[in-house]
């Protein structure tokens, strides 16, 4: 990106990758470029899913209180929806759970494919397919699923899909895509010249939409973040990602072994096929505990009560040595217990 900007013609070459990250993700989850937004964040791809949708004879969004919340909050804002919540009020879910309250009024149904906190992980398919029986849409927040396992539309039959290029797909924060089906809907209220037929036409007097994806895009993207979700679309665009989950799986079965023998608590999906990329260690402390892991070089992310440790293509059985390593070194350093029993 600083080779383009000290060049001439930088907005052309950004306007290129813009297209190449488009192109690639379309790749990535089987979809043609026709079908994806390119927008800042995955709240604002939500609000754009929603965007048009009349709340009125099927007034209920279902979604689950494990749902990010960013993407609950803006289910929450939809005039004259009503939100159902599915799973328990602590955040654990599961596939039957929505599949129960799936009803004639449900106009939309959200699934996480990954949840953010414990990863469980849902299974999307089938949840659409009752969901489309029952005639609502479904809506998928892919965030915590991209770019570290198989992700195709075709076979999740979802209408929208979310995510965000900050995580598993190796960019940066800044940049989200969204999928939609059939973008032909109702023009969005949230708008810029990007969502314009042709944007470099350059027409303040005219507010047309094309009939394609890019209908959903507002203003000029980050475009740091455009150039990383290029490197980072190409790097897991090289992969096996059958191979990369199989991967994170085994890891996750060993780091869940050695750290229940370590006494700590694990939160694990009781299925290894219902288990996402990360393993969710109960701690309340858990910014001081990554914190100072952070200092010792092993990089975990805390998040309301526990602490998340992701794997990636990239991730050893060395790298979870480490971090059970200081993990211990953590506990009999700070003088606090396993599982916040101090
Ligand atoms: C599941 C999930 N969805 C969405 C987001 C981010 O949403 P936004 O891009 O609106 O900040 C995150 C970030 O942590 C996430 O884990």
């Amino acid at each position: 990106m600083l080779d383009d900007l000290s060049r001439p013609g930088f907005w052309q070459a950004c306007e290129e990758q813009v297209a190449e990250a488009r192109r690639m993700f379309a790749r990535l989850i089987g979809a043609d470029v026709d079908q994806i937004a390119i927008l800042p964040n995955a709240s604002i791809a939500a609000h754009q899913a929603a965007a048009g949708r009349r709340w009125r004879r099927r007034r209920d969004i279902l979604t689950t209180p494990a749902e990010f919340p960013g993407i609950a909050h803006v289910w929450l804002s939809q005039p004259g929806a009503r939100v159902r919540w599915c799973g328990t009020p602590a955040g654990t879910v599961n596939t039957g759970d929505y599949l129960s309250q799936i009803g004639p009024r449900t106009g939309l149904v959200s699934v996480p494919a990954v949840t953010y906190r414990d990863a469980i992980r849902l299974d999307v398919a089938r949840i659409a397919d009752a969901a489309h029986d029952a005639g609502a849409a479904v809506f998928v927040d892919a965030y915590q699923a991209a770019g570290v396992m198989p992700l195709d539309v075709d076979w999740l039959r979802c209408d929208y899909l979310v995510t965000g290029t900050g995580k598993y797909l190796l960019g940066l924060p800044g940049l989200a895509f969204l999928y939609v089906r059939h973008p032909g809907g109702p023009a969005p209220a949230l708008t810029g010249w990007l969502g314009r037929t042709d944007p470099h036409a350059m027409r303040a007097t005219v507010l047309d939409s094309p009939p394609h994806a890019r209908r959903y895009e507002t203003g000029t993207p980050a475009a740091a973040a455009v150039y990383a979700a290029v490197a980072g679309l190409s790097l897991v665009g090289g992969l096996d990602l059958r191979q990369v989950r199989h991967h994170t799986q085994r890891l996750i079965a060993a780091a869940a072994q050695r750290l229940a023998a370590q006494g700590e608590v694990v939160r694990l999906a009781g299925q290894v096929d219902a288990q996402g990329a990360h393993l969710a260690l109960v701690e309340p402390h858990a910014e001081a505990m990554a914190a100072w892991l952070g200092h010792r070089g092993v990089i975990a992310a805390p998040r309301s009560g526990v602490l998340r440790l992701a794997m990636h293509a990239y991730t050893t059985a060395g790298d979870i040595d480490a971090a059970c390593e200081a993990i211990a070194a953590y506990r009999h350093r700070s003088c606090t217990r396993p599982g916040g029993i101090r």
